[in-house]
């Protein structure tokens, strides 16, 4: 009977997460929400299959994550630990995985993957704190540890732990904000990374040119035919760092 007391109170704080960060559900009936929000809809039948998983049923937990992936394309693992005011939005693509621990107020969008980096055993989820956002397509791999407040960006991939009040984004993910302000320090322009291999060939295309030059020269005659190539330009944006 607490069980059911506990379920009823987290996912009557889930509807109300979603109508409070979801601008598209203002004014919408819980039932409403409860009937078309799949991220919701997920996060009621996780709570259900982990009070049962804790009660020792066995089947009936996977049974009903296996049901819910099929409905709401959202897979969450029936022993994921997942806190109060939790909310997916949109829902789709969403996986969690079995040791992957969430804190309160914690926001998912569409596509997010909590997941393991390979074949470990034992923990091999992410930990993410309270008011962590996570935006669309965001991979987070292994038993990293996300701090209180952190956001991770769209697309982020994210292999190591993350500041709390941090801003992370591109692939390998790293922070270009901590507690509001903008990363400084010298390594911060992950965008203009030195590319030695780029950089070697560029030094072996000036000596060819050169020494074809010196060979025109003593030859007396044009230059020989060999084209030299701009290297592709270094400035402009980085797909890694957004
Ligand atoms: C990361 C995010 C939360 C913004 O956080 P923020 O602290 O306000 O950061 P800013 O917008 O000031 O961006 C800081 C820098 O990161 C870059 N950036 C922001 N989001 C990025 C992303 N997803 N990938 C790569 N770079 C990104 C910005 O261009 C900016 O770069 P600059 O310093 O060169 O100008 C937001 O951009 C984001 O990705 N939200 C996810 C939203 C989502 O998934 N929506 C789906 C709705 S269906």
């Amino acid at each position: 009977m607490s069980a059911l007391t506990r379920v009823l109170a987290e996912v009557k704080a889930d509807v109300a997460a979603a109508r409070d960060r979801d601008p598209a559900a203002q004014g919408v009936s819980t039932f409403e929400i409860l009937t078309s929000w799949a991220g919701v809809q997920a996060l009621l039948a996780h709570r259900v299959a982990q009070a049962l998983r804790e009660a020792g049923v066995p089947l009936a937990p996977r049974a009903i994550a296996h049901l819910t992936r099929a409905v709401t394309g959202v897979e969450i693992h029936p022993a994921a630990k997942i806190g109060g005011e939790f909310f997916i939005d949109h829902g789709s693509g969403v996986v969690i995985g079995e040791t992957a621990e969430i804190g309160e107020r914690v926001t998912l969008y569409q596509g997010v993957t909590l997941g393991g980096t390979g074949f470990q055993r034992g923990k091999r989820h992410p930990t993410l704190g309270d008011n962590v956002t996570v935006g669309s397509g965001a991979k987070l791999l292994g038993p990293i540890a996300v701090g209180d407040g952190a956001k991770i960006g769209a697309n982020t991939v994210v292999v190591e732990d993350v500041p709390p009040s941090a801003t992370v984004v591109g692939n390998p993910g790293h922070p270009v904000k901590v507690e509001g302000k903008r990363v400084e320090g010298p390594d911060a322009d992950w965008i203009h990374l030195p590319d030695p291999i780029a950089e070697a060939i560029k030094a072996l295309s000036e000596r060819i040119a050169d020494l074809e030059r010196r060979i025109a020269d003593l030859d007396g005659g044009e230059k020989s035919g060999g084209e030299e190539r701009r290297l592709r330009s270094r400035t402009g944006r980085s797909s890694a760092g957004g």
